[in-house]
């Protein structure tokens, strides 16, 4: 789910420290929210070092803008991860960046702010957009998407076992009245839920699924992960913080597939494959450790993964 909570980044040394930040290198991180990763890295940077970052919120874009005043070694660019190798192109970088860190899904800013849409336990606008002036909010789609259509994304992005009934619910619902509000969509889903865990709001699952469609969240981050590999240098690092398992799931998958030799051709197993691995994965996934789970309960469910990339 999220990346912190108020200023507390997640895996803050063991990202940084993954990056392997030289002095005179260029980094870019994607996901700047807060800043808190970028000031980590902006601490190991000397003054020829080049700092990128991205973030398509524009909260986190303002936030950043703040910090590029103060440090000349930081740009900044509001934009989806979309539209990451563009920025590292036209920046006169590409191929040349030494490590890219992406802390990804929302942050606490986003989860915490009711008027962003995003909090099932507070009132707020049912948005959910990380970037409030692109694409459709979550009351515009789920006023018009068919009935299999909600239920699919509910079932697949919130891993939900009662997405038929939620979204037979959020139907009857929108018959009724317009749905505008986060608790309204809240209140809706627990009453479709027949059986409510004690430690978990019955519209959890729900609420992830719609952000996670709303956004792209999934599409974004392979897009991104494919990008990373070309605007790196070689024996650059890519590190991903993710925080539930369909993310960790592709960040995984990419990894591992682009750390082994592409499999041999059915058809004439005797040919050597063609191509090579692009990268190295290094070490093992890191998740927060005790300490930092009771100071900052978000972080329970993060996942550090790095990979290095072949010359
Ligand atoms: C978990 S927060 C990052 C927190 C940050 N590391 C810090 O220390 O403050 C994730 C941030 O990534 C941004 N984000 C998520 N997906 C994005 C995407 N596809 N394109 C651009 N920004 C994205 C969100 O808007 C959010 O601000």
């Amino acid at each position: 789910m999220s990346g912190q909570s108020a200023h507390r980044p997640v895996l803050l040394k063991e990202a940084v420290d993954a990056l392997t930040v030289q002095p005179g290198g260029i980094y870019l991180d994607g996901t700047f929210g807060r800043g808190g990763h970028s000031r980590e890295i902006l601490k190991r940077l000397g003054a020829e070092g080049r700092l990128i970052v991205l973030d398509r919120d524009p909260e986190a874009h303002a936030a950043a803008l703040a910090l590029a005043k103060s440090d000349s070694r930081v740009a900044v660019h509001r934009a989806a991860f979309s539209g990451l190798e563009r920025i590292v192109g036209e920046a006169g970088v590409s191929g040349r960046v030494n490590g890219v860190l992406l802390d990804i899904g929302v942050s606490s800013a986003q989860l915490d702010d009711p008027r962003r849409g995003f909090s099932f336990t507070r009132s707020g606008p049912l948005d959910m957009r990380m970037d409030p002036e692109t694409g459709e909010s979550a009351a515009a789609w789920l006023m018009q998407a068919p009935e299999q259509d909600i239920a699919a994304v509910i079932h697949e992005y919130g891993e939900e076992r009662h997405a038929r009934r939620i979204a037979k619910a959020i139907i009857t619902a929108r018959a009724e009245a317009p749905l505008t509000d986060t608790l309204q969509l809240a209140e809706i889903v627990s009453r479709a839920v027949p059986r409510h865990d004690r430690f978990k709001h019955p519209a959890t699952r729900s609420f992830q699924a719609i952000r996670i469609f709303i956004n792209r969240e999934l599409e974004e981050l392979g897009s991104c992960l494919q990008q990373c590999l070309r605007v790196l240098a070689p024996a650059g690092r890519l590190v991903v913080i993710s925080f539930h398992s369909l993310e960790d799931r592709v960040v995984k998958r990419f990894m591992r597939d682009h750390s082994r030799l592409p499999a041999p051709d059915p058809k004439a197993p005797w040919l050597e494959p063609e191509g090579k691995p692009l990268l190295r994965v290094v070490g093992k996934a890191v998740q927060a450790g005790e300490a930092e789970v009771a100071l900052n309960p978000r972080a329970r469910s993060a996942v550090l993964r790095v990979a290095e990339k072949l010359p």
